[in-house]
């Protein structure tokens, strides 16, 4: 059976940290001197990313040649969709050429899944899919937490964790949250009604994600506090007065942190809007995250690719 990775729902705790494990085995490889292993030698990763990306593309595609894979990377722009062809004909298409992965990015939710159930041979990854997944950027952000609180002898369990913004639109926080409601920790989203409405909460389970629109009272006592884009492209009306108004009341400062959770770390997916919902002196000061997370994302796609990619033959041996 060939295997995917669509989403974090539905994930097991023990499935995160086998992630998790792989990705921080992985770290090392890219701190040599020769950041390459034979590992995925004659294997085929074909990136299809049908929206802009920069860091999880690039990452993706160092990731496949850390580990010797064949990697080629095709955008919609230079595509056949922009001749009219379907979903199902273009990736049918790129089956042909027999990859052993697909990662696809796509604005639309659910693509990923389409193909991989009209897939036979190749595993799927979602590299975000609309509004609803985005499982590798939500593994980076846990292996990224998981390297700072282990060494001061706590773990990815027991955290307060916050969804700062726009989360409606936010592909990144679902599969966040996913992921903390996994390892058993307290989930908050905070923002004003429009872009933090009740009913985003209720789609993980009664009671189980806390929605705050108060700014100070949603970050008090966080451990963790994850600024989201305010994701205009992806916002076909209205959902707040004007982005000044938002940065008065939303823009989480290095003021309103030391204020509320003093001991906080800082995550944000990128891109960032400085002065929207993060300030310089948060994403440049030392409760920041974020260059770290930059930083995993390779670690992290070596590892879903190789765990994906030995699946598909077992037989093949992990070299370093
Ligand atoms: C995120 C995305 O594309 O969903 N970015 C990323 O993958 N690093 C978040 C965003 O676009 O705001």
């Amino acid at each position: 059976m060939v295997d995917h990775l669509l989403g974090i729902e539905g994930l097991s705790k023990s499935e995160i940290y086998r992630y998790l494990d792989t990705a921080q085995s992985f770290v090392e490889v890219s701190e040599r001197d020769i950041k390459k292993v034979p590992t995925l030698r004659g294997k085929t990763v074909i990136h299809v990313f049908f929206e802009p990306s920069t860091r999880t593309l690039s990452s993706f595609d160092i990731a496949g040649k850390r580990l010797s894979a064949d990697t080629i990377n095709i955008s919609s722009s230079s595509s056949s969709v922009k001749k009219g062809e379907t979903l199902l004909d273009t990736v049918r298409t790129l089956e042909s050429m027999n990859p052993d992965v697909l990662v696809m990015r796509h604005s639309e939710s659910g693509s990923p899944h389409f193909a991989a159930r009209h897939l036979s041979r190749a595993s799927v990854v979602n590299a975000g899919d609309g509004a609803h997944e985005h499982p590798t950027q939500a593994l980076l952000d846990l292996l990224t937490l998981r390297q700072h609180f282990e060494p001061k002898g706590l773990g990815l369990e027991g955290l307060k964790v916050g969804f700062i913004g726009d989360v409606r639109h936010s592909r990144v926080a679902r599969s966040n949250i996913w992921a903390h409601l996994a390892l058993g920790n307290d989930v908050r989203v905070v923002g004003p009604s429009t872009l933090v409405p009740h009913e985003f909460a209720d789609s993980f389970g009664s009671g189980r994600v806390k929605v705050i629109h108060d700014l100070e009272q949603g970050l008090e006592g966080l451990d963790v506090v994850v600024c989201l884009r305010m994701q205009l492209e992806r916002q076909d009306e209205h959902f707040i007065p004007n982005l000044d108004e938002y940065s008065k009341e939303y823009c989480v400062s290095e003021r309103v942190l030391a204020k509320c959770c003093p001991q906080s770390v800082v995550l944000h997916p990128g891109p960032m809007n400085r002065g929207t919902e993060i300030s310089g002196d948060v994403a440049d000061g030392p409760r920041s995250l974020i260059r770290q997370q930059v930083n995993n994302g390779v670690a992290v796609r070596m590892a879903v690719l190789y765990l994906l990619a030995r699946t598909a033959e077992p037989h093949e041996e992990y070299e370093r």
